[in-house]
């Protein structure tokens, strides 16, 4: 006991640094940022979500505004003053719908805007605002979000007013990605289009500068897509895994290819606004919403050759903590477990497909194409001799007729069967053992081998 009195009481946060410090919160882009606006509206039941972006408002140094409107439920003043402040989430870890952190309104603003307002009108009420103000809170003036009042809507607002709904403007825009206003609608076109895809084949009306989005999909199968002329590759793999909070969840994969025989000579520019070169990826996908698209669950090295096939994987919200999503959704981090239940299968699957690009360029070049071999021997009478293992049926090769593979290795008929048959034998799970099987059935095939 020293007898030192008690020092007084700490603020845990220190809002008026915080509001400076969380403006890095880290979205990677600034459709990322407009994107937690985007859910916030679908959250809310809009079956209609407009965004604007223009140079219109009046300070010359920061001129560029950006606005969401939406005619879901809207909110009450209560909620609109919760809305803003961090932290005040009306669903706090839910996992129905797009939000759980009470994080992606206010951070999302401040990370693009100096200011953000928000106008909100539920069923038969009127229109509401309050707002939330960097410099107001960083010079020490505010320390709450003021209390919503009556207003009308500002010429920002994209739409005319509905039965109910919430806009909100962004002024004082100093950290979007872009200056002009068109670079950054144009941008946040194809971004919205590839994140929402789920949203908008379902009936859902989302557009930018008063022009609708059209969806983006990354497995170029959807008719209604920017991106066709895929094909589906393979069956979709299921996985369903063991939830924390109890019950379980399914994570669903589904691969394709892109035309290499048709589009491999298209020039560079047609390549490009078709989204080939750089298009390498795996999209991930969370209940209906693109969480993350990138070089994700897959060992192998990225190479050139996998622009020309495409992944999703769409889970359960039940399965976040397995996902390791973060408060801003842009981003995973895989759990061991689901690494162990995806990763061998779908390196697997990437390493085919890259093998099926490189093969199919060969052959559209006319250059080193696989060679074929020789007819095959009459085929034995014996199943077993016939190398009829675990569904997988081949012709019977010369066994010891020389596979020039790749280049790089030389493996005889046999060798390759056996190979193959025993990490078929060996795979732990069903899932893993198909496949090993359509990587023969495939290498086969485009080695011109006559496997069934
Ligand atoms: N467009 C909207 N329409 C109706 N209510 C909204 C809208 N935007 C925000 N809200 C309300 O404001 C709250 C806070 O939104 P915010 O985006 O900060 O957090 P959240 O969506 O709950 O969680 P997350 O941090 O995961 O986004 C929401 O829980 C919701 O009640
Ligand atoms: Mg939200």
């Amino acid at each position: 006991m020293t007898g030192a009195p008690p020092s007084p009481p700490a603020d845990l946060v220190i809002v008026e640094r915080f509001i400076e410090a969380t403006r890095d919160s880290g979205y990677k882009s600034t459709p990322s940022a407009v994107a937690e606006l985007v859910d916030n509206a679908l959250d809310a039941g809009a079956a209609r979500v407009h965004v604007r972006v223009a140079a219109d408002h009046d300070d010359p140094d920061l001129p560029l505004t950006l606005s969401v409107q939406d005619d879901g439920h809207g909110m009450t003043p209560e909620v609109m003053q919760r809305a803003l402040g961090f932290g005040g989430s009306t669903r706090f870890n839910q996992r129905g719908g797009l939000g759980r952190y009470g994080m992606g309104l206010p951070n999302s603003s401040v990370s693009q805007a100096r200011r953000v307002t928000l106008y909100s009108w539920v069923e038969g009420g009127p229109v509401r605002r309050t707002w939330l103000d960097v410099d107001e809170v960083a010079t020490g003036g505010v320390r709450a979000v003021p209390a919503p009042a009556e207003a009308q809507l500002p010429p920002q607002a994209p739409e005319p007013r509905g039965a109910s709904g919430t806009l909100v403007v962004w002024t004082r825009c100093d950290r979007l990605d872009n200056k002009r206003p068109r670079t950054i609608a144009r941008k946040l076109m194809i971004f919205l289009g590839r994140v929402y895809r789920h949203f908008i084949w379902r009936g859902v009306e989302l557009l930018v500068n008063d022009e609708r989005v059209v969806p983006v999909d990354p497995l170029y199968l959807a008719e209604d897509s920017r991106t066709q002329g895929g094909r589906p590759f393979g069956e979709p793999l299921e996985v369903e895994l063991a939830a924390t909070s109890g019950g379980s969840g399914v994570v669903t994969v589904r691969f394709t290819e892109l035309p290499v025989a048709r589009w491999h000579s298209l020039d560079n520019k047609e390549k490009r606004r078709r989204g080939v070169p750089g298009g390498a990826g795996i999209s991930v996908v969370r209940g209906d919403r693109e969480i993350d698209y990138g070089w994700l669950f897959v060992k192998k090295r990225k190479e050139n050759y996998d622009d020309w096939w495409r992944c999703e994987v769409r889970f359960d919200p039940i399965l976040d903590e397995h996902f390791g999503i973060t408060h801003t959704k842009q981003q995973i981090r895989p759990s061991a477990e689901l690494l162990e239940a995806v990763e061998f299968n779908m390196d697997a699957m990437a390493k085919m497909l890259n093998g099926r690009v490189r093969r199919a360029y060969l052959k559209a070049k006319g250059a080193g194409a696989p060679k074929k071999l020789p007819p095959s021997a009459p085929p034995p009478t014996n199943q077993a001799e016939r190398g009829d293992a675990q569904g997988v049926t081949w012709e019977p090769l010369r066994p010891n007729s020389q596979i020039q593979y790749e280049r790089t290795t030389n493996v005889t008929v046999s060798e390759l069967r056996r190979a193959t048959t025993k990490a078929s034998s060996e795979a732990q799970h069903e899932s893993e053992r198909r496949i090993i099987e359509r990587f023969v059935r495939s290498l086969f095939a485009d080695l011109g081998l006559g496997l069934q």
